[in-house]
């Protein structure tokens, strides 16, 4: 039974994925901070929950960990070389990985008609706000990683306009989280 509550603990699906991520030099993978955080929100999610933009796994093994068994957990990557990897790390898992663009790909093929949960970096989301609203559950959890909060708001001007496009959106609720001095996530309800 993997240990959350302790802040030193790392799961052991979380701790193969940062190897794998050790072992290519990939250095963009989700914080500790941040998924302890998505691991305590899956904890409370039914139904299909997404990483959209795999990586080497991080994020997506902070939600396996802390996602009830019964909890379908996809992660997308459109890397082909990040999604084979993906395969091979989370076989034997229940972590379904799906190769192709989460914005264009065909959800309704896998079963999927909604998520109750999905984590993704504000810059992976760009410019399909519209596409990844739609494709939030009512009362389903949006999380925006590697968001520059109004902390911050005089560093970046385009970082700014876009978190506040996120703000604005009607069908969502969202407010900042630090998760640490230096970390912010948008955190989002669909309404
Ligand atoms: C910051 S990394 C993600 C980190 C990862 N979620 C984690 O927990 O460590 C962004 C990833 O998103 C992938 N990506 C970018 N745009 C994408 C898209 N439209 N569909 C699927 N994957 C995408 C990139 O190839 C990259 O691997």
């Amino acid at each position: 039974m993997p240990v959350l509550s302790s802040p030193w603990d790392t799961p052991d699906l979380v701790g193969a994925a940062l190897s794998a991520s050790l072992r290519i030099g990939y250095l963009e993978s989700t914080r500790s901070e941040t998924g302890r955080f998505l691991a305590t929100l899956a904890a409370s999610r039914q139904g299909v929950i997404a990483d959209l933009g795999t990586g080497c796994g991080v994020g997506t093994a902070w939600l396996r960990t802390g996602a009830p068994a019964s909890t379908r957990v996809v992660t997308v990557e459109r890397d082909p070389a990040l999604a084979a990897k993906a395969t091979r790390l989370f076989a034997g898992t229940g972590v379904e990985v799906l190769p192709g663009d989460w914005s264009t790909m065909g959800w309704s093929a896998h079963g999927i008609t909604s998520l109750s949960l999905v984590t993704i970096d504000i810059g992976t989301a760009g410019g399909s706000r519209e596409r990844l609203v739609d494709l939030l559950a009512p009362g389903g959890l949006l999380v925006l990683d590697d968001v520059h909060g109004h902390r911050n708001f005089a560093d970046d001007r385009l970082d700014t306009m876009a978190l506040q496009a996120w703000m604005h959106e009607s069908r969502l609720l969202c407010t900042e989280v630090y998760l640490a001095p230096d970390a912010c996530v948008l955190l989002c309800a669909r309404r």
